[in-house]
Formats: structure tokens, sequence, C-alpha cells
């Protein structure tokens, strides 16, 4: 088992080059099984989700070619009905756009319940709504989901209860091919929707409102293969950002929209972190004192929940008390209990996280609990006084590309180390 040893207190100086963001990755990776034809996708991310998505997508029927690192050919004309490897779609959350794809070009799918960070219970009742209102019928077994439509599905108008970002992404797989209109209202207005419907445009769909709260796609009949380039990750950008503040550093956060950083670059400013924005970077820069905050996360362009722990790590950081609420998902703070092996003093009450700042916070053996809370245990081992070890880093490995070479470059003390250690 690889763990990570940090020795911590230097600030992280230089540049930093953000890839391919991963939830964006995922579902156009799935959208190529809907358009039937050779795509190349650049600017994907190395990380290891990425690979179990293409390793499905493989084991389905595609040829599949990596062109270079961070692009990949995808033919995907020989991919066969209801053949999404169990064991796969088991490990990862991203693996049930297979069925709006599949449906969408098959009138079928079959798959298993999605793996993934565990935040508690994760519903798919909006993803069901969806496919039933395009007219698929959806059955379920211990370990699967099944969906199927005798007749081609036919576009309605779809409300989400939640503006959920998986329901969105598979309701807008299944309708790009259907009969007619379909509406998604309160749909999700992340930047990786916006980036799949750009995607699917490219491929001749037509969808239009990506990015607001109502989507439209009008049904084609086919659609073609292209190449398309994979927008920046925010979250891998916002990860380096709030890194940079905590240890007293100056980095520039290099490919980037700063427009999609813009709730975490909020926050930052009202905490006493310079920010500085260019057309394509930030730049941030910290000498080490903190104001406390309230911060609550929310649908984006709210500050994005996939930043609650790191940003935590800050709040340890703040001179008094912050106050952190998770208004996304149902379970956020396990990671707390790991943070606070370090000194940090935090308390949970349901979705509120009350945080004491301490002065400083100290190493410790702590865990990567899911992937954020990864992240966020390396910038608070990257603060420390100290060294961490860090255990169950396959969790950060499935959603930041070379943490451990980025973190180097810019002045880091970090290794990865086998069990023996
Ligand atoms: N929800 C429902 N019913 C549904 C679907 C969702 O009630 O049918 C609820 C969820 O329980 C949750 C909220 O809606 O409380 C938001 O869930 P959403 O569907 O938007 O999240 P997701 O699609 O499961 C994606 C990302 C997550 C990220 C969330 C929120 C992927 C593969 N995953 O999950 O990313 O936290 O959106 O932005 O895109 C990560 O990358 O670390 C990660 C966890």
């Amino acid at each position: 088992m690889e763990k990570l040893k940090i020795s911590g207190g230097r600030p992280l100086v230089g540049t930093v080059n953000i890839g391919g963001m991963k939830n964006a990755a995922l579902p156009i990776i799935f959208a190529t099984i809907l358009v039937n034809d050779v795509c190349v996708l650049e600017n994907l991310p190395d990380v290891s989700d990425i690979a179990t998505a293409m390793e499905m997508v493989r084991r389905m029927g595609a040829e599949i070619e990596r062109l270079d690192r961070f692009t990949y050919k995808i033919d995907t004309r020989n991919i066969r009905s209801n053949s999404a490897p169990l064991d796969l779609a088991r490990s990862m959350r991203g693996s049930y756009y297979v069925i709006g794809a599949e449906l969408g070009r098959f009138g079928r799918s079959s798959t298993a319940y999605p793996g993934g960070c565990n935040f508690g219970v994760r519903p798919i009742d909006q993803h069901v709504k969806g496919f039933e209102a395009l007219g698929a019928k959806v059955s379920y077994t211990s370990e699967t989901i099944t969906c199927y439509s005798e007749k081609p599905l036919e576009g309605t108008s779809i409300y989400l209860d939640v503006a959920s970002v998986g329901a969105t992404v598979n309701i807008m797989l299944a309708a790009a091919k259907a009969k007619g209109m379909t509406v998604i209202d309160n749909a999700a207005r992340e930047p990786h929707i916006v980036d799949l419907a750009n995607f699917l445009n490219s491929c001749g769909a037509n969808i239009s409102g990506a990015g607001t709260e109502v989507i439209k796609i009008r049904g084609v009949e086919e659609l073609y293969g292209g190449t398309y380039a994979i927008i920046p990750d925010m979250i891998e950008a916002g990860t380096y950002m709030i890194a940079a503040a905590a240890t007293k550093g100056d980095l520039t956060v290099a490919n980037v929209i700063p427009r999609h950083l813009e709730a975490t670059t909020a926050k930052l400013l009202e905490m006493g972190v310079a920010v500085e924005e260019g057309d394509d970077y930030v730049r941030v820069s910290s000498n080490g004192n903190f104001k406390k905050v309230r911060v609550k996360t929310d649908f984006y362009p709210g500050f994005p929940t996939d930043m609650n722990p790191q940003f935590c790590v800050l709040l340890c950081l703040a001179e008094g008390q912050s106050v952190l609420t998770e208004s996304v998902m149902e379970q956020r703070f396990k990671y707390t209990d790991e943070l606070a092996r370090m000194g940090a003093r935090i308390s949970v009450n349901g979705r509120d996280a009350r945080v004491d700042g301490v002065t400083s916070l100290t190493a410790a053996n702590v865990r990567a609990v899911d992937l954020r809370a990864g992240a966020a245990m390396v910038i608070a081992a990257l603060s420390a006084n100290g060294t961490t070890i860090i255990e169950d880093i396959h969790h950060i490995q499935r959603g930041y590309e070379d943490m451990v070479g980025k973190l180097r470059a810019v002045g880091a003390n970090i290794e990865i180390v086998s069990d023996k250690i």
C-alpha cells in the first residue's frame, strides 16, 4: 500500500499547471458511446478514474488508442449494448453515465449501482424520473439497474427536484437522439454541464441553455465524431489556491478559467488572501493571517461542495470561529476526525461545522477518507510543521493528476512511500 509522506512548513512558490476536469471528462467519455463514431478527446486528466472509464468503454467493445498522455482516440462503432462491466461500474460514481448513453443509442442499458465517495445516501431518483419521462422502463435487482424502452425515446419536459449534476448529464445523454424536444427545468449549471453540451453540439447535437437552469435538447437522428478538448479542472485549481494560502506561499495557478473559480476567489479575498486574476491564471499569495468567515456550499455558481474539505483546512488556521455549512451532500464532514488528529478544533452538528482557529496544525498519521478529503489532508500536512503520513491515497489518485510531482515542482517536500516506513 502506498502512502504519502509530507514534511510541511514550506511555502509553495512558482507555477502549477492545471489539467483537464475529471467531472467533465467522465460524462464526455461515456457520451462517445452515444456518438457511435470516432472521437478524439484532448486535455483528459491523467487520473485513475479516467483510466477506469476508458477500460469500461473498452470492455464494452470500443477501440481505444492513447495518442499521448492526455489525448485518447475512441472508436465506439462496435460497442455492444448492455455490456457495462459491473466490477468497474461499481468502483466509480461517473459509471452511471453509461445508462443515459446506452439508452440514447440502443434503447436499453444495464449496469451496477455506482460507487464513488461515500457522502451518505446518494440517491438516483432524479435520473430515473428523467429516463421514465422519456419513455423507458426502469427495474432493479440488489446489484443492478436496468432501463429499457420498446419504442424510441420521446422528448418531454422534466423538472428536477434537485439540480443534480449526474441527473442532468444522464438526461442530456438519453435525450440527445430522442424524438422531439426535451426540456430540463432546474438543471445543474456547473461548467461540466456546459462542457458536455459543447461536446455533444460539436458532434451534431442540438442543445441550448446549458449553464442556465433550463436546458433544451432537440433530438437529432445521428451524431458524428470529431476532436474536443476538455475544460480545466476548477476543483484541482481551487485546491492549489488554498494550498498556496495555507503555506503562506505565492503560487500562480495556470491554465484555468478564472470565472469558474470566482466563489473560491471571493472567499479567499474575504479571508485576507491576495488573489490576482489574469486571462487564464490566478496568482495566490498570503502572509498567513486569515480572517474568520462563514462559508456555505451550494450548486454552481455557489461555493463548490468539492472544495468543502480543502477550505476547512484554511478555516482551521483563521483567527476566531468560522462556520462551514454543507448544503449539497448529506454527509461530507467525515474528514474532520482526521483533521482533529492534526490539532484542528472542529465541532460538527448536522450540516454545520464550527471551526475554531489554531495557530498551526501539527503533523500526524492520517487517512484520506475520500477524494477531496485526501486533498485537504495534503494541504493540512503542507502547512504543518513535522512529517505527516497520509494513508489510503488511492482516493487522491482517482482525481488529482500527479499531485506529488506538481507539488514538488513548487517547493513541497512530499513523496510516495510504500508500506514499510
Ligand atoms: N441527488 C438526489 N437525487 C438524484 C441525484 C442527486 O437527491 O437523483 C442529490 C444528492 O444526494 C446530492 C445532490 O443531489 O445531495 C447533488 O448530487 P449530484 O447528482 O449533483 O452529484 P453527483 O452527480 O453524484 C457530482 C460529482 C461530485 C460532486 C457533485 C456535486 C461526478 C462524477 N461527481 O456528483 O464529485 O461532489 O457532482 O457537485 O461528477 C468529486 O469529484 O470529488 C465528487 C464527489
